[in-house]
C-alpha cells in the first residue's frame, strides 16, 4: 500500500501530457487513516453509519486520485463542518501531497485546503476585488450568504465567478471542497448561482450527503 498513484489529466496534440498523483505516506493505509481520524476528532465524537460511510468514502478519495473535489451537503447540525475539519487535520498529519505535471518537471503541492466560508469569501473580495487562487480551496456553508460583491463598481456573485474560473483554466483546475445545506443538485443552487455554474459544479464535485442526525439538538 501507499505510493503513488497516477492519472493522466491531460494530453495535447503534441502527445505531452500532464499527470497528476497524491504522494501518500509509505505506510498509509485504512487503519492508519482510521486511527488518524480518530486522534483528531472530539472526544465526545459519535460515529454514525453515515459517518462511517463518508470516513471510508474520503479514504478512497485519497487513494484512488480523484479528479473532482467533494461536496457534501446536509441539514443544519449534522456535522458537515466538523467532518470536513476534522479530515483536513488527518491529511495534514500524514502530510500527503500531490504532484502536478510531466515526469522530469513535477511540481508538489501539499494537499491543505484552507478553511473559509462563503461570507469571507465575499468579504475578501469586497476588500481587494480578487478571488482566491489557492488549489485546493475549501467553502463551508455554500449558499448561505450568497450575494452580489461590490468592488470599485464592479459587481460579482463571488463563488460563480471562483467555479468559472478554477474549471475553465486547466492550471488552476484543482480541488475544492464544498459543505451546503443544499443537495448540489437543487433547484435553489440553480436559482442563486445559475444553470451554468451549477452545471460546472457537478462536473467538479463528487457528492455526499450528511443528513441523518441533528448533533447540535443532542
Ligand atoms: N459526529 C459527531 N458526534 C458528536 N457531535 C458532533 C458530531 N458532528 C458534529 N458534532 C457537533 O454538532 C454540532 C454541529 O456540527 P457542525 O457545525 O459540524 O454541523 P453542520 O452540518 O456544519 O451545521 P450547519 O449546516 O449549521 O453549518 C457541533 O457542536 C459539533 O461539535
Ligand atoms: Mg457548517
Amino acid at each position: 500500500m501507499g505510493g503513488r498513484k497516477r492519472e493522466i489529466i491531460f494530453c495535447n496534440k503534441m502527445g505531452i501530457m500532464i499527470e497528476r498523483y497524491f504522494i501518500l505516506p509509505k505506510d498509509f493505509g485504512f487503519t492508519k487513516f482510521l486511527k488518524t481520524f480518530e486522534s483528531k476528532a472530539p472526544k465526545n465524537y459519535i460515529y454514525t453509519s453515515e459517518i462511517n460511510y463518508i470516513i471510508d468514502y474520503l479514504y478512497n478519495w485519497i487513494y484512488d486520485v480523484h479528479f473532482k473535489g467533494i461536496w457534501i451537503a446536509g441539514g443544519t447540525g449534522t456535522g458537515k463542518t466538523t467532518l470536513m475539519k476534522i479530515f483536513f487535520e488527518v491529511i495534514k498529519e500524514l502530510n500527503i501531497e500531490f504532484c502536478f505535471g510531466e515526469d522530469n518537471n513535477e511540481v508538489h503541492y501539499k494537499l491543505y485546503p484552507k478553511m473559509t466560508s462563503e461570507k469571507e469569501i465575499n468579504n475578501y473580495f469586497a476588500k481587494c476585488g480578487e478571488i482566491p487562487q489557492r488549489r485546493s480551496l475549501f467553502i463551508d456553508d455554500v449558499g448561505n450568504d450568497c450575494k452580489k460583491v461590490n468592488y470599485f463598481g464592479n459587481d460579482s456573485l463571488v463563488i460563480s465567478d471562483i467555479i468559472y474560473n478554477r474549471y475553465d483554466k486547466l492550471e488552476t483546475k484543482q480541488y475544492l471542497f464544498i459543505t451546503s445545506n443544499y443537495p448540489l443538485n437543487h433547484p435553489i443552487i440553480k436559482e442563486m448561482y445559475g444553470e451554468r455554474t451549477q452545471s460546472r459544479l457537478l462536473a467538479m464535485c463528487e457528492y455526499l450527503e450528511l443528513k441523518k442526525t441533528n448533533f447540535r439538538n443532542m
